[in-house]
């Protein structure tokens, strides 16, 4: 973990400063982690949080975290009682993750901060950059904490899951300096924000596989996430006969080829079905597992095919249950519809982007953002950048220091742009 790297000096040049931050901020990584691992509630994220307050606040942003841990920079606009223009993203990483996806919206939106200051020019609207609390899948199962305080969805129960220590959201919560007592306090208001304008990586192929240099969103995909627990029975796996098991992990196999199927069954709409974790019991190679929990997600831009695909993964559980003889259960963790983006906000996105002289792209995300919660508030859109091969949530995600900087420049343009706009 570094504790020695300092933000880059403030007079860098622009595209410098922003590709030297994101370096800085990669190296409070997980020691004992692959790739460029931060998850929320670790010390590396603490460490890492602190930084990115302290480069908020020698930019000149008015810094404050809120009941739910999300950390808030403002600059004030010229009239003062307009709502705020919100820009931001997250710093926290998966398990295994990369250097870009969520740190570059940050990172670039303090330096759009500083850009303004350093340039005198005033917004009309007071700008608000956020590094919100947790945005990828955690521990507690739940993710986007802190977008989802601010639309007021993280509600009592949600502060009550446990890990698997026995420890509760709320609790973790604390250890981030947040108040989960308060956490309604968290909350915006409706129709609290001019607009929210997140830059992110863009984590697919799309861009480069068109040649194009920045993307304009136009929806974010819906997400259902479930958790499958299938209860067998533990037996010696030498002398118990195959016809007399109730084996778990024989029957999380079947479950996880169907849930993949049901990904590949592309009907009309479109959409991808992933078991991306598992955890067997007794997880031993001479017992027959007596337990298997996975959890699954569909994503998908048509609510349609997600309430077909809830269905399919409920009606094969119960096939496999039947079939096996376990005991097989579902919960589902969370189940969040797909979002359009503005669609003023897009046109003028694009209009940011071509007054640097660049064609953009429309396109979807396949991946969610904490974007598709703000959406809840007010006009939400997005801007992408590329991702070499297509890769993200690995340690080998790329975007390389000129795409960071076209991507900054725009959300410079775009800020200043939407500020202007009646929206
Ligand atoms: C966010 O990173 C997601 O899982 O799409
Ligand atoms: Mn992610
Ligand atoms: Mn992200």
């Amino acid at each position: 973990m570094a504790s020695e790297v300092s933000p880059a000096a403030p007079s860098r040049p622009f595209s410098d400063r922003v590709w030297a931050n994101l370096m800085m901020l990669a190296e409070y990584a997980e020691p004992d982690q692959p790739g460029w691992t931060r998850r929320v509630f670790s010390p590396a994220y603490l460490e890492s949080r602190q930084v990115v307050a302290d480069l908020m606040e020698a930019t000149g942003l008015e810094v404050t975290r809120d009941a739910a841990g999300n950390l808030l920079g403002q600059l004030a606009g010229a009239e003062p009682d307009l709502p705020a223009l919100v820009i931001g993203s997250h710093t926290d990483t998966v398990a295994g993750g990369g250097r870009f996806d969520g740190m570059v919206g940050v990172v670039a939106a303090i330096e759009v901060a500083r850009r303004l200051r350093a340039e005198g020019t005033r917004l009309r609207h007071p700008l608000r950059v956020v590094d919100f609390l947790g945005e990828e899948p955690n521990r507690f199962g739940l993710s986007c904490l802190g977008s989802r305080a601010v639309t007021g969805h993280l509600d009592p129960a949600h502060l009550q899951l446990r890990d698997a220590s026995g420890l509760t959201l709320g609790e973790a919560l604390v250890g981030v300096g947040g108040q989960p007592e308060a956490i309604q306090s968290a909350r915006w208001k409706a129709n609290s924000i001019h607009g929210y304008i997140e830059l992110h990586v863009e984590q697919g192929a799309r861009l480069e596989e068109t040649g194009r240099r920045l993307g304009v969103v136009s929806g974010i995909v819906g997400i259902h996430r479930v958790r499958v627990e299938l209860v067998g029975r533990p037996d010696h796996a030498g002398t118990t006969p195959m016809g007399s098991r109730l084996d778990a992990m024989q029957a999380a196999a079947q479950v996880i080829l169907g849930i993949d199927r049901i990904g590949r069954r592309q009907e009309g709409a479109e959409g991808v079905a992933t078991v991306g974790q598992i955890a067997v019991e007794p997880n031993s190679p001479n017992v027959v597992a007596s337990r298997a929990t996975l959890v699954a997600e569909l994503r998908s831009l048509d609510a349609e095919w997600l309430a077909q695909g809830d269905q399919q993964v409920a009606a094969q559980v119960a096939q496999v249950a039947s079939e096996t003889g376990l005991v097989g259960e579902l919960s589902w963790l969370s189940q969040e519809a797909p979002v359009a983006c503005h669609p003023t906000l897009r046109r003028l996105l694009a209009q940011a982007v071509r007054e640097l002289g660049v064609d953009p792209v429309e396109l979807a995300s396949g991946a969610s953002h904490d974007a598709a919660h703000l959406a809840g508030l007010g006009p939400m859109g997005m801007l992408f950048i590329p991702s070499r091969g297509g890769r993200s949530h690995c340690p080998e995600e790329w975007t390389d220091p000129e795409q960071v900087a076209l991507g900054t420049a725009a959300l410079l343009r775009a800020v200043q742009v939407v500020d202007r706009a009646q929206l």
